[in-house]
């Protein structure tokens, strides 16, 4: 039924997560396992919709999009959300993505959660408590650029794990509504804007086509336009490279910054002596992408103080937080996720004393030095 080549496709397309525990010296690498294509099952047939496919207005949305007990399914939590659904306990599986001002992130419905254990189950914490999810805690998000470009919208920051129920120590992993078996992580997560440019600017319109990296501390978060699709700049293939390479961007940490900007290059798309060339992703991931992500131009960038965009008040966060940076410092630009890897650009995978691993692009200690050890685990 599907092409080898689509097979190809979609295990390059799997999900890759994994979890973080201190290492003693000498840290030893797991490889992710290799996925059995043969055996892979996704989602199309008769009664198991792929979830990419299926569209909504927000105000007909049914109790949960993906209530099909196949597979991995049903979903976790639920799509109708409002003031009812509104707390610390909600399970509501519909992300808003408005603006700066007004945006959820997936985290995990569990405390202390691993993106590696909660993908397929995540839930959305809002910045504001307008759309009848968690809430992100003031104080939790230190830091983001927003960009709007002429193909989508664009949050990459600076976030506390524990703000969206993550473990400290997790660097945490890649979510986008495909996933190997097509029924998306969040099983379910279906997205939603006014933001776009498929928005009045008020109606709350459907995102088709979104990825995001939480974890290490670190988020980013594309709204692809549906008007525009090609090329497809919200590529999900490309997820042990984290933020750096798949959202390249000028965020700083203590920085709220509001920008339009233009598109970047499309991922594993560079350019060397005068030649345009792809880079197709290893999995596993031995050697750094052969290329540096290029930065977008922004322009029209407005400065903000956290108030002016986030819930006032005062953040109380565990102290193996801080723990948890520690250990990761070993590692060097790997020190929170490969959510963007490091503000430098290079990312984890550039180092040569390191290796990247896992979806957010976190750097191994090859080298003898005490680091953090990456187990990757694919789940499907
Ligand atoms: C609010 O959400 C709950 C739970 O999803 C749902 O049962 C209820 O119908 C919703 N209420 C409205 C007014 O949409
Ligand atoms: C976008 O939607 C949110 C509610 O989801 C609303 O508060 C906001 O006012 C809307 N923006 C505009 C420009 O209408």
């Amino acid at each position: 039924m599907f092409s080898s080549k689509l097979l190809s496709f979609l295990a390059l397309a799997a999900v890759h997560s994994f979890t973080t525990a201190l290492a003693a010296e000498q840290p030893t690498i797991t490889p992710a396992p290799t996925p059995t294509i043969a055996k892979r099952q996704v989602a199309g047939g008769s009664g198991t919709p792929i979830l990419s496919t299926l569209r909504y207005e927000y105000t007909a949305l049914p109790y949960q999009v993906y209530p099909y007990a196949v597979l991995r399914g049903p979903q976790f939590g639920f799509n109708q959300c409002n003031s009812t659904t509104l707390g610390p306990n909600s399970n509501c599986q519909t992300l808003i993505f408005n603006g700066p001002d007004d945006f959820c992130l997936w985290g995990s419905p569990d405390s202390n959660g691993l993106i590696g254990n909660v993908e397929a189950k995540v839930v959305a914490y809002c910045t504001k408590p307008y759309h009848g999810t968690r809430v992100i805690p003031p104080g939790a998000v230190t830091g983001i650029q927003w960009t709007k470009t002429p193909g989508y919208i664009q949050a990459v920051g600076f976030i506390k794990n524990e703000g969206l129920g993550l473990d400290p120590t997790d660097q945490g992993g890649e979510l986008d509504p495909h996933g190997a078996d097509l029924q998306g992580n969040p099983l379910g997560g279906v997205v939603f804007s006014n933001g776009t440019t498929d928005s009045d600017g008020h109606t709350l319109e459907q995102v088709f086509n979104w990825n995001t990296f939480v974890g290490g501390n670190k988020f980013c978060f594309k709204a692809c336009y549906n008007s525009k699709t090609t090329p497809d700049y919200c590529e999900n293939r490309y997820d042990l490279i984290g933020c750096d390479y798949n959202m390249p961007s000028s965020a700083q940490d203590g920085e709220f910054t509001v920008c339009d900007g233009d598109v970047q290059d499309v991922v594993g798309v560079y350019t060397s002596a005068g030649q345009t060339l792809t880079w197709q992703m290893p999995d596993p991931l031995n050697t750094p992408p052969p290329y540096q992500p290029r930065v977008p131009a922004s322009s029209n960038c407005k400065t903000y103080q956290s108030t002016d965009l986030f819930l006032a008040g005062s953040a109380t966060f565990a102290s193996a937080a801080a723990s948890a940076t520690g250990s990761a410092k070993p590692t060097g630009t790997a020190s929170g996720a490969g959510a963007s890897g490091s503000k430098s650009g290079s990312g984890a995978a550039a180092s040569s004393t390191s290796k990247s691993s896992g979806a957010m692009g976190m750097t191994v200690s090859i080298g003898g030095l005490a680091g953090v050890l990456a187990l990757g685990v694919l789940t499907l």
